[in-house]
């Protein structure tokens, strides 16, 4: 259709995104299997890199503890949206998925014995809520930086082949059945498309549709708005989280870790405000709870500086010695960023967008659900990108890490599995025509509109009206907003012409994947008219199990739909319970 290079390759798998699921899965996946990964970064700079306090894993080094206890705070921590039989593989395989990384080489912290060490984190406890429990080993304060080190070198081991910084665009479908991704290359501009039997999206969050956020700017949802717009459903899409401890003003990760290692949180007259909200376990109840209180604080006026927006977060009661040795990197950033001294004063902080609960439906073989639970076969997802769903409505700390260990290896294992005895689905002959033209659209568009404007709106809205508290007015305003971002998006034009590195028009194709998420993400938080984990509904302060114990599936749809009053339309679907029945979430 245009003099466009389009490069064809065949796999038996493709593997979308380089970050701990999608490499998690590659080494499962690569041993006797034609592999590749095909990824907008370099691996090493994916997000995974990030995370910083660790990997939950019940291995009882240091204190008593057990895979049922693990299970049973990940479903509370989720306020009972979890998916119970998906919680119970993740916690009973996370001892497994430890020793698989201490095989693979990464170097956790250890006790004086020589055992992996492990520390507390929110919402882990002893028998049911007793007391914190020590269940997340890690290495130092950059798990994931560490984690993601140790799988590209597995990878680069095994011979796994890598596309870096190709980004892609969109999957082609035959017959309602996966045949291929269609990649742009940064470096050239050339389409390549990638033929597979089993193709994985493991691509990430989307933290970007707000301006307040521990993510990187490259987490723009890709992955998920491309099945999005296949018209497949995205499940739980309005439950994100927000992480207590951002640097304030700026939204920077500072580990949860640092309260695992004794930290506290303080208001502006120096009150330990976590026990009024959560008596036994204070500071280490689980991040939605924390958030809430901390924006609570705030909001009643007991916050702390200038403009009263932020509280604190005193490490300075702890040796300058533990914080050197278990969180360096967060305390530098303190110094670095708000020219703070930890080991003398206190941070400031508050909540920051962090991670998407919500995503593309799987099941616990990581296999992609459309409707009524059909799996499309050939077709997997991992990671944030996914939704199996084990983080329910807020997920505790250091079960992420866990999560791409763990649904990152079954998405590989199954994907080969599939592999070895499925047919190549036929690539239509056309596979690449949208998204040349997608492309065309943009870098030829003549209107007034400046991407990085369009997407710091998006971004303030989002931060206004759909933040730690929502109600349908300000979910309305943020709708009304996105649809006029959306026209205005329609005029934008970008500067750069060019094919080599145009991260001008990445950035713009980027804002359209924004766009979609954020418009999803405020139909769903408006349709689920209760309040529950992340999500909390002023309007709407209850907790409501009669009707909303059940996951949304949103869907994009031609038509305006009459009940949500836009063109998504939204189906629930039970949650699985095996062992807990909801009960009161206290702490
Ligand atoms: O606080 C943290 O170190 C973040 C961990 C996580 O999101 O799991």
């Amino acid at each position: 259709m245009s003099n466009q290079n389009v490069t064809y390759h065949e796999y038996d798998v493709v593997i979308v995104g380089a970050g701990g699921a999608g490499m998690r899965a590659a080494i499962e996946a690569g041993s006797d299997t034609k592999v590749a990964v095909v990824s907008k970064l370099f691996p090493t700079r994916s997000h995974t890199g990030a995370a910083q306090g660790g990997m939950a894993a019940a291995l009882a080094n240091v204190e008593e503890d057990s895979w049922e206890w693990h299970t049973f705070d990940t479903v509370k921590g989720g306020d009972y949206l979890v998916d119970q039989d998906a919680a119970e593989i993740l916690a009973k395989e996370s001892v497994q998925a430890v020793i698989d990384l201490e095989n693979m080489g990464l170097p956790f912290n250890r006790t004086p014995d020589g055992k992996i060490d492990q520390r507390r984190f929110g919402g882990h406890t002893r028998d049911h809520g007793k007391a914190p429990v020590r269940r997340s080993c890690y290495a130092a304060d950059r798990t994931g930086h560490m984690i993601l080190q140790t799988l590209y070198q597995n990878c680069v081991k095994l011979g796994i082949e890598f596309y870096n910084e190709f980004y892609v665009l969109d999957l082609a479908m035959n017959d309602g059945k996966p045949s291929a991704v269609v990649a742009y290359e940064l470096a050239t501009g050339d389409i390549h498309v990638f033929a597979a039997k089993s193709i994985i999206f493991a691509t990430g969050g989307f933290g970007k549709i707000y301006k307040t956020t521990s993510n990187a700017h490259t987490l723009t949802g890709d992955g998920v708005g491309i099945i999005y717009r296949k018209g497949l459903p995205l499940e739980d899409m309005e439950f994100y989280q927000f992480h207590p401890t951002g640097l304030a003003g700026l939204g920077i990760l500072l580990s949860e870790a640092a309260r695992g290692e004794g930290g506290i949180l303080r208001n502006a007259s120096g009150e330990r405000f976590m026990e009024r909200y959560a008596p036994t376990i204070k500071d280490l109840a689980p991040r939605d709870m924390v958030a809430r209180a901390m924006a609570n604080e705030v909001r009643e006026g007991r916050g702390a500086g200038p403009n009263k927006d932020y509280v604190y977060l005193d490490l300075t009661h702890l040796e300058p010695a533990v914080i050197d040795a278990k969180l360096p990197d967060i305390t530098e950033f303190a110094r670095t960023y708000l020219g703070v001294e930890p080991y003398t004063e206190m941070v400031p902080v508050f909540p920051t967008a962090h991670y998407a609960m919500g995503g593309i439906p799987t099941n616990i073989k990581a296999e992609v659900l459309s409707d009524n639970d059909t799996v499309v076969p050939g077709l997997y997802a991992a990671g944030e990108c996914a939704c199996v769903s084990v983080h329910g409505a807020n997920r505790l700390g250091t079960n992420s890490l866990l999560d791409i260990n763990v649904f990152g290896k079954r998405a590989g294992q199954y994907a080969v599995e599939y592999a070895k005895t499925a047919k190549q689905v036929p690539v239509p002959k056309n596979a690449a025509d949208e998204v040349i033209s997608m492309l065309e659209k943009v870098r030829k568009a003549k209107g007034k509109e400046k991407v990085a404007v369009l997407r710091r709106e998006l971004q303030e809205t989002m931060d206004k009206n759909a933040q730690v508290f929502r109600t349908e007015e300000t979910l309305t305003e943020a709708y009304d907003k996105i649809q006029e971002l959306r026209a205005r998006y329609e005029n934008i034009s970008i500067q750069d012409q060019g094919k080599r590195f145009n991260t001008d028009l990445l950035e713009a194709v980027e804002l359209g994947f924004l766009l979609d998420l954020a418009e999803v993400t405020v139909i769903t938080c408006r349709e689920r008219r209760e309040s529950r984990g992340a999500h909390l509904r002023e309007d709407f302060p209850n907790r409501d199990d009669k009707k909303f114990m059940v996951h949304s599936m949103a869907y994009l749809k031609d038509k305006a739909q009459k009940e949500t009053g836009s063109n998504i339309a939204i189906g629930w679907k039970p949650v699985v319970v095996t062992n807990y029945q909801p009960m009161e979430r206290k702490y």
